[in-house]
């Protein structure tokens, strides 16, 4: 999708490039992203009011470190470089870079010497947040150091040309008044004029799946989560009837999901949908495999496998082809699974990205690929969808898979489901629910010994694991109370068989993920 007048982010691979353009659709200015390898005539072509230089994990001096068509810097368009962007357009205007002696990750204080638009109406001293092993030391010609932390320039211009750079990063939390810093070169550098929101989105997308599917068909691949079901929405306001929504029971569900879902898909949001019970086959392309990634890949190509038969079928039924297979994939899902866009570093392949095969028969319909879940809930409130939905918990497509550590056997998945059972109804019952990211159980495959009756127990762990987060890409452990622990921890080992120890997860992302595998 593009709006002309919006700001165009051309990533480096960096971890934070998709907060960038976030933040920037905050102020209601559209924005996107680019890998920075792009050509410049579909930069030009995307008529943007600015560019962003995104930061990303390499030094200008690698071999192979990602690198811009430098006509970019010619364009006669603002250009703000965050911390390797910084580098990388100082170093391209003949500045220089070096591996700093001290590296820099985390908070610093920014000590501001001089006046910019940038800057504009922030205090001299701001918090700032880095993420640098390299900096700048000597500036282009035409160039300014505009402030300094104590170990490094933080903050350069060359007013006359447009040119920005700050080597710590304005988009993440972190960094004290960083929206304001961004929303400074937005409207005051690159004079763009506000022409993004929610109703824009939604009109915008809507026209763009009509666009992409043309007078074909669609499968919906629907799971009850707040993703699947805003992408339905929209796809459904684009195409109508010829979209079909299925909902799979993969065996991996929580207790009653599958009927449940089903109920509320259909009878609340009055969608047509069908349930697919999978459960068995999953199962079996499960057995005797342990390694987290093997399971990830097997669970998306069965899943791939059950959409295919389900669209031959269909398409036979309607006599037409299947041809677009919509998914609710998010941007933490993509960054976190494959380099799309930019060279960023795989960390776990999701299932509804990396483990779809090469000969898949569909082409993915994804509406919601470049945002972030809090951006979907509200386009989620936009699209008048019930708060319960809203609301709700992430559930990872490959379900209890990946909180079910070693072998997915039956016994063992009826003992999660029994545990997380309790351990989101107690945080339910204590009025948590909405105030955290998510609440569930993992099943170690620890068995310990307890005491029970006075006889010896031999049985499972589980661990509690309740996170707060604005996003997922960073997460904290929620610092529950200690009665909400306490009754978590004596319900799952009075109620569910098999338990003789439950711990709680106080590991925080990074360096652990939200899930376990
Ligand atoms: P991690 O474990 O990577 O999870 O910190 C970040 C967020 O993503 C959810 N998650 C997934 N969602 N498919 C999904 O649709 C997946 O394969 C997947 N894996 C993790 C996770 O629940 C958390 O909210």
């Amino acid at each position: 999708m593009n709006v002309p007048g919006g700001v165009i982010v051309l990533d480096f691979g960096g971890q934070y490039t998709q907060l960038i353009a976030r933040r920037i659709r905050e102020q209601e200015v559209f924005s996107a992203i680019l890998p920075c390898n792009a050509s410049i005539d579909e930069i030009r072509g995307m008529r943007p009011a600015g560019i962003v230089l995104s930061g990303g994990p390499s030094s200008v001096y690698d071999k192979g470190a990602p690198v811009c068509d430098t006509s970019v810097l010619r364009l006669g368009l603002p250009v703000l470089g965050i911390c390797y962007g910084m580098q990388w357009m100082a170093h391209s205007l003949g500045g220089k870079v070096v591996k700093a002696e001290h590296r820099e990750y985390g908070p610093a204080t920014l000590d501001r010497d001089k006046d910019s638009t940038l800057f504009h109406g922030l205090p001299t001293h701001l918090k700032v947040w880095n993420s640098h092993g390299d900096h700048v030391i000597g500036l282009p010609s035409g160039f300014e150091t505009v402030g300094r932390t104590d170990n490094a320039v933080a903050a350069i211009e060359d007013a006359s040309r447009h040119f920005y750079g700050v080597e710590f990063h304005p988009e993440v939390q972190h960094t004290e008044r960083g929206s304001e810093i961004l929303r400074n070169f937005v409207f005051e550098v690159c004079r763009a004029k506000k022409n993004w929101n929610r109703a824009s989105f939604v009109s915008d997308t809507v026209e763009a799946i009509r666009k992409q599917v043309g007078d074909a068909r669609a499968l919906c691949a629907l799971s009850g989560g707040v993703d699947s079901t805003v992408a339905a929405v929209l796809v459904h306001r684009a195409i109508g009837d010829r979209l079909s929504n299925f909902f799979v029971d993969t065996g991996l569900l929580r207790r009653n999901e599958f009927q449940e879902t089903l109920t509320f898909l259909r009878n609340r949001l009055g969608l047509k949908v069908e349930g697919v019970d999978a459960s068995e086959r999953f199962l079996a392309r499960l057995a005797g495999v342990t390694d987290p990634e093997e399971k990830r890949k097997r669970i998306g190509a069965e899943f791939i496998a059950v959409f295919a038969e389900e669209a031959r079928r269909l398409a036979a039924a309607a006599n037409r082809e299947m041809r677009f297979l919509v998914q609710g994939t998010l941007y933490p899902d993509v960054i976190e699974s494959v380099s799309v866009k930019g060279p960023s570093a795989v960390i776990k392949t999701h299932h509804n990205v990396g483990g779809l095969p090469k000969d898949m028969p569909f082409q993915l319909v994804e509406p919601l690929r470049d945002l972030f879940k809090d951006e979907v809930r509200l386009i989620g409130r936009e699209l008048s969808l019930p708060s319960e939905i809203l609301l709700k918990h992430p559930f990872p497509g490959p379900g209890l898979a990946v909180r079910l550590l070693g072998e997915v056997t039956k016994d063992k998945l009826e003992v999660l489901r029994g545990a997380d059972a309790i351990v989101v109804e107690e945080i339910r019952r204590a009025g948590l629910y909405d105030k955290v990211w998510q609440a569930f159980a993992v099943l170690l495959p620890v068995r310990s010994v307890g005491v029970m009756g006075d006889y010896r127990s031999y049985g499972y762990t589980i661990a509690v694991r309740v996170v707060t987060s604005e996003d997922a890409m960073t997460a904290d452990w929620a610092h529950l109370p200690w009665d909400v622990l306490e009754k978590i921890s004596v319900r799952v080992v009075n109620e569910v068989h098999d338990v003789t120890r439950i711990v709680y997860d106080i590991s925080s992302k990074p360096p652990s993920t939200i899930e376990w595998e």
